[in-house]
């Protein structure tokens, strides 16, 4: 028989668990549209912030030989800047998860009622960048700040289930989970990028991206994913989104048995392309087929029992 690889619980329906994180093609409706066409089973728009932002200057992005390292530093139009844009979303056939931030919890505030109004079908919290000065990922190193935010923005998003992003780099990710999951979060998506790390240019002895440091993402980062995502695991009830790192159905299988109930299929899209969500799904099936796996259910967190 035909395994079944949708992915349904209380938060998530989703006809296959490959999800496109933010940042990748995340800010045009086509691209999104097409990515889900081509077999991603939901899609994740580009951080929206408060206020205008422009991206970092270039180079803001290098690939390396273990990964990519980036520093786009959270551009975007706005929140109240972007009517067209939710025109076109009108018209889509997919799970749509908002991705937004702010500087502080009443940006956040103000960006999660506004979106809310777009009628999303999830709102995530980028609490966790590593590529911008004074905010970003120190909200997620900190579980009352992390609480704090989840528990006001869930306060007017309505029913909307809200998914708070966390960052590897908090000592304890454990602990920031179960305090966003006490203050009313429906899921957690995790991991953000690593870092910052950096890299020399030995000719100009320069550090090649203009913002110096940059978030390191692409499969070196897998075993810190896994990691991360069995340690939340331990901690909460509600499903993980679990991403960092894939490359292949196996990579995803592992982050499902960390305890992922749906994966982020980020930076391999540059090296794989638009197709390998269709891919990425075709294998995982195919490894549910050799270990006689019905149900993606019967393996998610399997490596803790
Ligand atoms: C170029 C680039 C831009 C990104 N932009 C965002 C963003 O706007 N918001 C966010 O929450 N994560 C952002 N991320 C992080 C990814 O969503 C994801 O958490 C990370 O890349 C790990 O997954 P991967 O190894 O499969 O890429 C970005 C990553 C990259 C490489």
């Amino acid at each position: 028989m035909k395994p079944d690889l949708r992915v349904k619980n209380k938060v998530f329906d989703f006809r296959n668990p490959t999800v496109l994180p933010s940042g990748f093609y995340g800010d045009k409706y086509k691209e999104m549209q097409e990515i889900y066409d081509s077999g991603a089973g939901a899609i994740t728009l580009k951080s929206i912030g408060p206020k205008e932002r422009k991206s970092h200057p270039f180079p803001f992005i290098v690939k390396l030989e273990h990964g990519t390292l980036n520093a786009v530093g959270l551009p975007t139009p706005g929140h109240k800047n972007m009517e067209d844009f939710w025109e076109n979303m009108n018209k889509r056939n997919f799970p749509l998860i908002a991705s937004i931030y702010g500087t502080n919890t009443k940006e956040f505030i103000e960006v999660a009622e506004f979106i809310a109004g777009k009628k999303p079908e999830f709102i995530e919290l980028n609490i966790s960048c590593p590529n911008v000065d004074n905010f970003g990922m120190l909200f997620s190193c900190d579980s009352k700040i992390a609480g704090e935010i989840t528990e006001k923005v869930k306060n007017v998003v309505g029913k909307i289930p809200v998914l708070p992003k966390l960052t590897p780099q908090a000592n304890d990710i454990g602990k920031i989970a179960k305090a966003c999951e006490e203050a009313g979060a429906n899921a957690i998506t995790a991991i953000n990028s690593v870092g910052p790390g950096m890299k020399i240019n030995l000719k100009t002895k320069k550090p090649v991206l203009s913002f110096k440091k940059g978030g390191y993402t692409g499969a070196a980062i897998k075993p810190i994913a896994v990691r991360c995502v069995y340690d939340i695991y331990k901690e909460i009830e509600i499903p993980i989104l679990g991403m960092g790192g894939i490359s292949n159905g196996e990579d995803a299988v592992e982050l499902i048995m960390a305890g992922a109930s749906a994966v982020g299929i980020g930076t391999v899209l540059y090296a794989r392309g638009k197709t390998c969500f269709n891919e990425i799904t075709k294998e995982i099936e195919d490894w549910m087929n050799q270990n006689n796996v019905s149900k993606l259910n019967e393996i998610i967190g399997k490596a803790h029992d």
